[in-house]
């Protein structure tokens, strides 16, 4: 048979396949979620999530240092707030010397360099486990947005590098620009989470943070999954208001939307592979199903070859191990 492509040329050696790779993640592509606790000592194993922990902040230091001299750059804050701070105002979320804030100190003064990201969004605070403040069953945008300008400053006078509001109001990321602007936080960031869905694959990281909704959904704010032109619409105006760093989120099962967003916008793309997608795969490995460590290489590197430039994911440091 005369042949005059042979495309299998390229694939026949490990060495070649190496030297063709259109798509190699590095550590540095990734962000490592981190859950944090009150108390001392603490190294809770999450039922959902096998072999991820919510720490207290001595051991979260402990992780964060290791990640760190794994060549993991980024962590992405959130904490479990007690349940007697818990209101419908959210208020914990500013404290000064609340958990966040502690957390933010702390991890800056222990690793100066690593990049803090942190969680904006009232659910971890809310006696109804809503991102929002609640008035006769709906979740009011505009106190909100407020809330989360608080919070943010907060975050910023804190120490974090960049603020990451997971909420879906309309207008925060602007307002949010404005905000750390007037208050001298020019240099603090924004990942917004421009186009995140209403999605059943944050299960396993409501029982992290015991954030569940109490009642209803979030589907008046996160997008309906049936949606791509709007997550175009979300993600344009997020970067027009100011948002530094834009997110898809899940991940997995909005490759489509990732890359199109990557073909829109000329900011850095980020992607969240959540918790959901990291119990699937625990769950089959467990199972014997499916093959733990190729499962993680082959799903975190599709999400950076649909578009992703960096990935949230709690296989952060597996990824590392596998790179090698
Ligand atoms: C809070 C928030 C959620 C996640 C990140 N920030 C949960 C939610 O919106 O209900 C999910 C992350 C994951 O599942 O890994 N607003």
């Amino acid at each position: 048979m005369y042949l005059q492509r042979r495309n299998r040329i390229l694939r026949r050696s490990a060495a070649i396949r190496a030297l063709v790779a259109e798509t190699n993640l590095l550590p540095s592509d990734l962000i490592a979620p981190l859950f944090i606790d009150e108390g001392k000592d603490i190294r809770f194993q999450i039922p959902s999530m096998p072999g991820y922990y919510r720490y207290s902040l001595d051991n979260t230091l402990v992780e964060v240092k290791a990640l760190w001299n794994m060549g993991i750059r980024c962590v992405l804050l959130f904490v479990k707030a007690a349940d007697a701070t818990k209101d419908n105002t959210g208020k914990e979320a500013w404290n000064p010397n609340g958990l966040m804030q502690t957390a933010i100190k702390a991890i800056k003064n222990t690793v100066p360099e690593m990049v803090v990201m942190t969680d904006v969004a009232l659910d971890p605070y809310s006696i109804y486990g809503h991102d929002g403040i609640v008035k006769d069953g709906e979740i009011v945008n505009d106190e909100t947005v407020e809330a989360l300008v608080q919070m943010s400053i907060s975050h910023a006078k804190a120490g974090a590098d960049f603020v990451a509001p997971s909420d879906m109001m309309d207008g925060r990321v602007g307002a949010i620009r404005s905000a750390l602007e007037q208050n001298g936080y020019s240099q603090t960031g924004i990942m917004s989470y421009s186009a995140k869905y209403a999605s059943c694959f944050y299960g396993p990281f409501r029982d992290a943070l015991d954030s569940a909704p109490g009642f209803g959904d979030k589907k008046t704010y996160q997008m309906d999954f049936a949606n791509r032109t709007e997550a175009i619409k979300e993600t344009l105006m997020d970067v027009e208001e100011g948002a530094d760093i834009v997110m898809v989120k899940p991940a997995m099962a909005y490759l489509d939307i990732i890359r199109e967003i990557k073909n829109s916008v000329n900011v850095p793309v980020s992607a969240y592979h959540v918790s959901g997608e990291y119990a699937m795969i625990k769950a089959a490995a467990q199972m014997g199903w499916l093959n733990e460590d190729k499962a993680i290489l082959e799903s975190i590197t599709s999400i950076k070859r649909a578009g992703a430039d960096l990935i949230a994911t709690y296989f952060a440091k597996d990824v590392v191990r596998l790179l090698g």
